[in-house]
């Protein structure tokens, strides 16, 4: 895993969308896996800027969504995701893909969202937030940590997270369908992002804890290729920090 911690916010996006940039121009990533929530806005910001034309060709595949919010409803996943990533990055739309809350058979739903990944070839490089109790996706603490895409239920902490989104907290859907863990170590490249000190804690037992289904986010300890970009409120609680500074500083050619 490698810790990366910039001196403030903008650089944290800066770097990770001059790595899917990059990537992108490289053909490295033509499937990207895109998270909603604040946490990659900078990295959304910055990639408009970079305006990089090969993103129109590529796919992207959505982390989760709500179960019962229609499409239409500016805070289903469908309508985040088309407002802060499809449109202003210029990806193809129709090669965008949410999972479908909306389903009237949802295990089908999720059966079909796993079919379409694998089908497009796997996820080349997957963005991931991370929630305050260490959730990646919507797998909230004890998820199964070789779960598929499936629905779950949302823990109140999370419903209480996400009201800033609502008119108030009984408007935040109590279930999602979320990939799952298992899901989410297929990818072949991971770059997680955090900000603040709200996440520290939980950048600190995904990173230096142990590896637990009561923080989801341990589970990538166990990914070959792991980028983790922060600012300094985000790793003020890694006990590690200027180890993994230096390790920037010096790194070797061949990392
Ligand atoms: C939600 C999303 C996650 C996201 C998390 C943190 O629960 N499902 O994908 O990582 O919130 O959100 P934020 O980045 O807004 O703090």
């Amino acid at each position: 895993m490698q810790v990366i911690i910039f001196d403030n916010a903008d650089d944290v996006g800066e770097y990770a969308a001059d790595m899917i940039s990059r990537g992108v121009e490289l053909g490295e990533i033509k499937v990207l896996g895109i998270a909603t929530g604040s946490s990659p806005q900078p990295i959304y910001n910055s990639l408009v800027k970079k305006r990089t034309p090969q993103l129109g060709s590529i796919s992207a595949f959505a982390l989760d969504e709500y179960v019962g919010l229609p499409y239409s409803h500016p805070e289903s996943y469908h309508a985040v995701v088309q407002r802060e990533v499809t449109g202003p990055l210029g990806l193809d739309p129709s090669r965008v893909h949410v999972p479908d809350g909306a389903a009237q058979d949802i295990v089908r739903a999720c059966a079909d969202y796993e079919r379409d990944i694998a089908a497009a070839g796997g996820i080349d490089l997957q963005i991931l937030g991370i929630g305050a109790s260490g959730h990646i996706g919507f797998n909230e603490p004890t998820s199964s940590l070789a779960s598929r895409t499936r629905i779950k239920t949302l823990t109140d902490a999370t419903r209480a997270d996400n009201a800033r989104f609502f008119d108030s907290v009984d408007e935040v859907p109590r279930h999602c369908i979320t990939q799952g863990l298992g899901t989410i170590m297929e990818a072949k490249n991971i770059l997680l992002i955090a900000q603040g000190k709200g996440k520290a804690h939980a950048i600190a037992q995904a990173i230096e804890g142990p590896l637990t289904s009561m923080c989801p986010a341990s589970l990538l300890q166990m990914h070959p290729r792991v980028t983790v970009v922060l600012d300094p409120e985000a790793a003020s609680e890694l006990r590690l920090a200027d180890y993994y500074r230096r390790v920037f500083e010096d790194r070797p050619t061949e990392q």
